[in-house]
Formats: C-alpha cells, sequence, structure tokens
C-alpha cells in the first residue's frame, strides 16, 4: 500500500507534498495527487501515472498556493488506476479531502448504505466511502465525526483528513497501516513512512492505533477514542534514508519477507465471512463450475511454482483433472482446450509477456480465464475473464516472497470456494479448513520469530557450490521455490527434484558433503521422503530436513532439521517455504550479493 503525506506550517504546501511523495518512490505506485486549501476551497489536483505526471501539471506545486494539504501516491487495491480514482477523495460538497493507505474492507456495504441516502459517488475506489461518511456524519465535532465514522468501518487504514471550513488543522488515524507524525522546525507532517520526511525532521510520533491526530500550526495532540489526550514520546530517527525507504531492513527482500503474515491477512480475511468464502471478485456460479471438464494453470518462474501447489490444491478440493504449465510453453503446444476449460493464470506484476501471451491464447481457444495478480489495472488483470487479486502490497525485491504466498493463499481460497459451490466440502470441512487458512499468518509470524536458526544454518553453507531440495508432492512443490530463491540470489547452482526421481539419474551428483535440503511435511509420504534422505546420505550428502513440529523425528535422520507449525497438510507450502526463503537470504546475504537487484534479472519480465 503505498504513500501518504501532510503538511501544516508557513512554507507553501504543495512543493513539500511533492518532495515528500518523491521520496516514497520506492514503494512503487499507479497514481498520484494532492489537495491543498488555497484561501477558498481545497483544490485538488490528481493524475493517473508517475509522480512526475502530476509535479509537471502543477509546475512542482508552484502552482497551488496555501499551506496546509495532503498528498497521496496510490498502490491501488479497488478501482482501477485512473485520474478519478486517484486520492485525494472530495466529501460531495468538496468539504472534506482524505487520503487513504489500505484496505476498507466493507466499503461495499457502507458505499450502497450511503447510496441508498441519496448521497452519489463518483469513484470505484473504497477510499471515497471515508470522504462520504465524513460528510454525512458531521455533527459540528470533526472528533465525534471520525470516531463514528471508523467505528463502522472493518479494514486496515492510514488516513489524512483536511476540512475547508477548519483548514488549520489536519486529522490523522491510523489502523493495521503505518503513520508517523514529524515535527519540524518550520511545520508539522503526517507521512505513511520516514523517509517522507526525514530532509525536514529527523523528531516522529509514533501514534497507535485507533489514536486521532490533530496537528495545527502551533503543535500536536492525540486522543484516544475516548477523548482524552495521550502523551507520546518523541522519537529521533538515526537511520540514514537508504534504510529508512527499507523500513530498517537491510533489504527490501527480507521487509517483503517479514510482511508476509500481513499481506496474507490481507488476502483472506476480507473474502472470509461466516464460515465461508465470498469471492466477490470473480463471477464463477456452481453451474459454471461444474460445467468444466480441466483446469490449467499457467505462469512462470515462481507463480509456476504456486501453480504445482495449485494442482495438489484443486485437484483434491475440486476434483478435477489440473495441469500446470509454463507460460512459454503453454503458448505454443497447441493446447488441448475448449470453453470448458478454466485457464488460470498467475502473475505478480500482471505484465508477464509469456503469461499475456499464454492467456491470449486460451482465450482464443475459447477457455474461460481466470488471473491471480498483485498489480490493480496490469495488462493481465485487464484482459483476464476473472481477476482475484492478491493485496500483498508493492513487491520490489525482484525475488518475489510475500506475493508468492498471498497467491499461494487465493488458490487455498479458491480451490475451497469451488468445493463449497459445487457441495464437494461440508460445513463442518469448510469451517475447519477456514479455521485453519486463517491461523496461517500468526504461524508464520512464529517461524519468523525463530528465523536466527537459520541464519545460523545458512552461516555453515554459504560456500557450497551445489544444493538439491528434494520433496514428494505438494512438497516438491515447495521444493522448487526454495531452490529458485537460492539461486536467483546467492548464484549458488541449485535444482529441485521429486524425491523419488532422484535414483533416476540425479543421484549420480551426490558426493561426499553435498547439502540436500529434503522437505517432508506430508504425513503420508514422510517416510518415503526419508528413506530417499537416507540414499543421498549414503552418498556422502550433508541434510537439511524442513518439517513440522510433529515430526521431530526427521532429526534422527537428517543432520540439521527445521521444524514449523502443524497445519493442514494442503496449506503446509506456506509454512514450508518460510524457512526456505530465509536460507536463500541468508545465503545470499553471507555471500555480499546485490540481494534486491540480482544480476541478469528484471522484476518483471515484459519480454518473450
Ligand atoms: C521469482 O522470484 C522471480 N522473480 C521470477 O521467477 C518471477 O516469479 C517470474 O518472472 C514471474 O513474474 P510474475 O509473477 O510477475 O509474472
Ligand atoms: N484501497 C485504496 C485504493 O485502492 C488505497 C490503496 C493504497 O493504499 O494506496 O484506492
Amino acid at each position: 500500500m503505498c504513500g501518504i503525506v501532510g503538511y501544516i506550517g508557513n512554507e507553501q504546501a504543495a512543493p513539500v507534498l511533492i518532495d515528500g511523495l518523491s521520496r516514497l518512490e520506492y514503494r512503487g505506485y499507479d497514481s498520484a495527487g494532492v489537495a491543498v486549501f488555497n484561501g477558498q476551497r481545497l483544490e485538488v489536483v490528481k493524475s493517473k501515472g508517475k509522480l512526475a505526471v502530476l509535479s509537471d501539471m502543477i509546475h512542482g506545486g508552484a502552482d497551488i498556493k496555501g499551506t496546509v494539504g495532503i498528498g497521496h501516491t496510490r498502490w491501488a487495491t479497488h478501482g482501477a488506476p485512473s485520474d478519478t480514482n486517484a486520492h485525494p477523495h472530495l466529501s460531495t460538497s468538496e468539504r472534506f479531502a482524505v487520503i487513504h493507505n489500505g484496505i476498507i474492507e466493507n466499503y461495499m456495504e457502507l458505499k450502497n448504505k450511503l447510496i441508498s441516502r441519496g448521497v452519489s459517488f463518483v469513484s470505484d475506489t473504497d477510499t471515497e466511502v471515508i470522504a462520504q461518511m465524513v460528510e454525512y456524519y458531521y455533527n459540528g465535532d470533526i472528533f465525534d465525526t471520525m470516531v463514528k465514522v471508523l467505528n463502522r468501518v472493518e479494514g486496515s487504514y492510514a488516513l489524512g483528513v483536511i476540512d475547508r471550513d477548519n483548514p488549520d488543522e489536519i486529522v490523522a488515524v491510523r489502523k493495521d497501516s503505518p503513520l508517523i507524525i514529524g515535527v519540524a522546525e518550520n511545520g508539522y507532517f503526517i507521512a505513511s513512512d520516514v523517509p517522507a520526511i526525514l530532509n525536514r525532521t529527523r523528531e516522529v510520533y509514533y501514534p497507535d492505533e485507533k489514536e486521532i491526530i490533530f496537528l495545527h500550526r502551533d503543535g500536536v495532540t492525540i486522543y484516544n477514542f475516548d477523548h482524552e489526550a495521550v502523551e507520546k514520546e518523541l522519537v529521533h530517527i538515526d537511520w540514514d534514508a537508504d534504510a529508512a525507504e527499507k523500513g530498517g531492513y537491510e533489504h527490501f527482500m527480507i521487509k517483503e519477507i517479514m510482511e508476509q503474515p500481513k499481506a496474507i491477512a490481507d488476502t483472506i480475511e476480507s473474502r472470509i465471512k461466516d464460515g465461508r468464502v465470498r469471492l466477490d471478485d470473480i463471477e464463477l456460479t456452481a453451474q459454471q463450475i461444474s460445467d468444466i471438464d480441466k483446469i490449467y494453470i499457467v505462469a512462470c518462474g515462481s507463480a509456476y511454482h504456486v501453480g504445482m501447489v495449485g494442482k495438489y490444491v484443486l485437484e483434491r478440493l475440486v476434483k478435477k483433472t489440473v495441469d500446470v504449465d509454463l507460460a512459454s510453453e503453454f503458448r505454443y503446444r497447441s493446447p488441448l482446450v475448449t470453453d470448458k476449460t478454466l485457464v488460470i493464470v498467475i502473475s505478480q506484476s500482471g505484465e508477464t509477456a509469456d503469461t499475456r501471451a499464454a492467456m491470449a491464447e486460451a482465450k482464443k481457444l475459447g477457455a474461460r480465464t481466470l488471473a491471480v495478480v498483485n498489480v490493480l489495472g496490469s495488462s493481465i488483470a485487464k484482459a483476464a475473464d476473472d481477476v482475484i487479486y492478491t493485496w500483498a502490497g508493492p513487491e520490489i525485491a525482484v525475488a518475489t516472497t510475500k506475493a508468492y504466498s498471498c497467491q499461494l493463499a487465493v488458490l487455498y481460497l479458491l480451490g475451497i470456494y469451488m468445493a463449497q459451490e459445487t457441495g464437494l466440502l461440508s460445513a463442518e470441512e469448510e469451517i475447519e479448513m477456514l479455521r485453519e487458512l486463517l491461523s496461517l499468518p500468526g504461524k508464520i509470524q512464529s517461524i519468523l520469530d525463530k528465523r536466527d536458526d537459520i541464519q545460523y544454518y545458512a552461516s555453515l553453507h554459504y560456500n557450497e557450490k551445489n544444493i538439491f531440495f528434494i520433496g514428494r508432492n505438494l512438497d516438491y512443490a515447495v521444493s522448487l521455490e526454495g531452490s529458485l530463491k537460492l539461486k536467483e540470489i546467492s548464484y549458488i547452482h541449485s535444482e529441485a527434484y521429486a524425491a523419488g526421481e532422484l535414483k533416476h539419474g540425479t543421484i549420480s551428483l551426490i558426493e561426499d558433503g553435498t547439502l540436500v535440503v529434503a522437505v517432508a511435511t506430508q504425513d503420508r509420504l514422510f517416510d518415503k521422503t526419508m528413506s530417499n534422505v537416507v540414499e543421498v546420505i549414503s552418498r556422502g550428502a550433508t541434510t537439511l530436513g524442513v518439517s513440522k513440529e510433529t515430526r521431530s523425528d526427521i532429526r534422527n535422520t537428517c543432520d540439521f532439521a527445521f521444524l514449523v507449525p502443524e497445519t493442514d497438510d494442503l496449506f503446509m507450502p506456506s509454512l514450508s517455504v518460510i524457512p526456505l526463503q530465509l536460507f536463500g537470504y541468508y545465503v545470499a546475504s553471507m555471500k555480499g550479493c546485490d540481494i534486491d537487484k540480482p544480476r541478469n534479472l528484471a522484476k518483471s519480465v515484459t519480454v518473450e
């Protein structure tokens, strides 16, 4: 989710806002805008595209006069990138302007209620609901109004609000999204992240959730929802600008690995209601699902590895044949596709050339296409018949982690949804599965809390020349991702192999000291995989096992083992991939590699 900046002080606000937003560009965004009180009204200028487009429109901000304003760079979640959907959003009377980072999960319900009471909307976003609610509930006291509005809102938000009729104040509040308050010589700031204001002040307040912050020309006051003033400690930021962009982490990749619990929670929670999966994003009726006689999952790289997991998940839940194919292969092999084929394409960027072309080929052959994409309004998202968005937020590191995990979560949701719609899941089974699904963010956090163990193991093996990953079934699918994570950022040669297939050739490569990582989380295949581990040990291999806490006996076979919490076997990939991501990261970090921008690679491969 992108960037917000607000300023009140004795300087012209617009140039300050543009400058602050430019320091948040690393977070990726699709549109931007500012709102400034110009003495008469709230002057709003916003546009789709890069910040430079907006800045050029207002000559860097010089065209807009006024010393209080708010600005936003948008990472769209609801409503495609466009001038109208860009923030700030005005209430109908143009009295209030709002900027927002996050997702208003119940926005449709709130919007419909306001529409039924005569309020009209101009955008497709969730955020505009906030602007209209502030106006609708305004009773002369903005504090009361904000509490009334926020008590009705579900989801995540960092909000900035300015009022044309009370122009000497900015109101801000956060829940689940980042927000800081900057205290500078010449004024006061709100921002979603430290880099936005680091060139103006290093003194910040970190407000807690559900505290309402008022910025005036002479200071900052913070209240809890009971309207009690809250004392906050002013914190001095000693990061440099580069560290600040990464939230204090050394690389975007580790920052994004650590963001996975929240990203997955964002992706799944608003799609589970009353014990059922609600995919309002797509139109896939029970009849349409029943009519599907074949499912393809088509993607590249890590997205393809998600498809490999998806094959097992969908076949087990939906009882339909699922083929997984590399997009670059699918598009040229005259695939057997009819109007009864569902082709699921997976892409973080939504711009991968091979995947775009594969989807076009599928559509040409009459298939129904469903895209799982992270970037709203991307080419693949626009061209697909249906889209389910991952809400991972901007992913900057070339090596995907949080988007991969959110894609897995979407496929679990899709599988449960298709099974529920076609009566293949009892209510009890569904409730149990959804309970497990909702427990994943917390379980992933518990793995991340033990990341030092993986860092230690990586310190023993970062000079390896070859590392093999093996597993069976879902564990094989995860091994593919573990191997790619390692090799694409550490440049160590690595292969993933179906554990049962090793003896048909590749085992000839195993020699004294070769490191083999064995993923063994599937109960019914555990012993089989351990047999394969013994095979490689007998040829001199060193072995790292990855399994679940109930299989600590893996330590009787493997030299070292990393255990993750228990969950439904179908969801184990979401947990077992975490130590593999961390292993790849720490090995590459100890080798001093350029982790966020590995050689020869691009974040989105938009060429064949
Ligand atoms: C994954 O870490 C790599 N960066 C790469 O394999 C990537 O998954 C692949 O290029 C597909 O990208 P997409 O998800 O944006 O389509
Ligand atoms: N959900 C809001 C939108 O789609 C805010 C997105 C963001 O955090 O930039 O406009």
